[in-house]
């Protein structure tokens, strides 16, 4: 049984807003709108059902869009609204994590997107808030995994056939790069090794070797501008190409210079990747994200 929508108590905050790596600038504008039950229903009913929508597929493994607030408003309330979801459904996390035997330091690295989330909102969008839902489901749900440099999440695959590795339906790991340094092979390699143990031990009921990740770093045109040894190429190295992609220009635009279709003429040029994004585009060319696999 779930309970309905309740906030956290606003003694333990300051803890919640530091293991979800919230910075002060959120976490105030997060405390000004803060919502209450005694507010209008029309406010607070939207965010009793988006919080319903996202604890009864705890466990769920679908990215799923949640419902919003009534009306896309510039306050703090409105521009957070999906941040109160995930405040109040923080407790149901950390319950399923529990169950499941989750150790305690991954449980909060997973979670800890957040934070990590929010800076990348207001890149993007000159202000605090968080404007989509769905990517946080997974973590929210118990269905994403942060183990090391990479996140992994609970999946099932779409593509056809693949030779004898796996066909539609299999379960399977999805694989995700955050933004926070380097991608080191290294780190990559301790990532899949970790990945390998962890769902094996935690979720040995959807056994799988296959790792899927969709990505404009596995677009094979980075390689003519990037140098053979540099950490997007050999990562992308990894994978085996399945499919044709699709077009990646806005992602890749997003990720790399945090903008949402700029002037291409005024994007920073200070790294070889910066260089290369706008030089392809300048051509005429487009940028693809392709879709990959290999046996973790
Ligand atoms: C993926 C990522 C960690 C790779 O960084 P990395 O380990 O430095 O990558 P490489 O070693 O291959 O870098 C090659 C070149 O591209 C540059 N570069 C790589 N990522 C860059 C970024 N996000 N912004 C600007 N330049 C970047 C590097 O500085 C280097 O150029 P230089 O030799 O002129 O300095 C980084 O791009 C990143 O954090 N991206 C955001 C997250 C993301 O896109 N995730 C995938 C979502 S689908």
């Amino acid at each position: 049984m779930t309970r309905g929508f309740r906030l956290p108590d606003r003694t333990y905050l300051p803890a919640i807003f530091e293991r979800l790596a919230i910075a002060e600038q959120d976490e105030l504008e997060i405390l000004a709108g803060w919502p209450s039950p005694t507010m209008e229903p029309e406010t607070w009913r939207p965010l009793e059902r988006a919080y319903r929508t996202l604890v009864a597929d705890m466990g769920g493994c679908e990215i799923r869009e949640l419902p919003g607030p009534a009306s896309v408003e510039s306050t703090s309330l409105g521009r957070y609204f999906f941040v109160y979801v995930y405040l109040a459904a923080l407790a149901e996390a950390r319950r399923f994590h529990r169950e499941r035997g989750i150790p305690d330091d991954i449980s909060w690295a997973t979670l800890s997107d957040l934070g990590r989330n929010l800076v990348r909102d207001r890149l993007l969008f000159g202000s605090g808030g968080l404007r989509t839902s769905s990517w946080l489901t997974l973590h929210f749900r118990g269905s994403i995994y942060e183990l090391g440099r990479l996140q992994f999440n609970r999946m099932r695959v779409r593509a056809a056939r693949v030779a004898n590795a796996f066909r539609e339906g299999d379960h399977a790991l999805g694989i995700h790069i955050p933004e926070n340094g380097r991608l080191s092979p290294e780190a990559c390699d301790d990532s899949f090794a970790r990945a390998r143990s962890f769902f094996a031990r935690h979720f040995p009921e959807t056994p799988t070797r296959v790792g899927i990740c969709t990505s404009w770093l596995l677009d094979p045109q980075l390689a003519d501008y990037l140098a053979p040894d540099s950490n997007v190429l050999r990562f992308q190295r990894r994978f085996t190409s399945i499919g044709e992609g699709y077009d990646g220009d806005a992602d890749i635009l997003r990720f790399v210079f945090h903008r949402i279709a700029p002037d291409i003429d005024e994007l920073p040029q200070r790294t070889t990747l910066e260089r290369a994004i706008v030089a392809h585009l300048r051509a005429g060319k487009h940028w693809r994200n392709r879709t990959g696999w290999l046996e973790l």
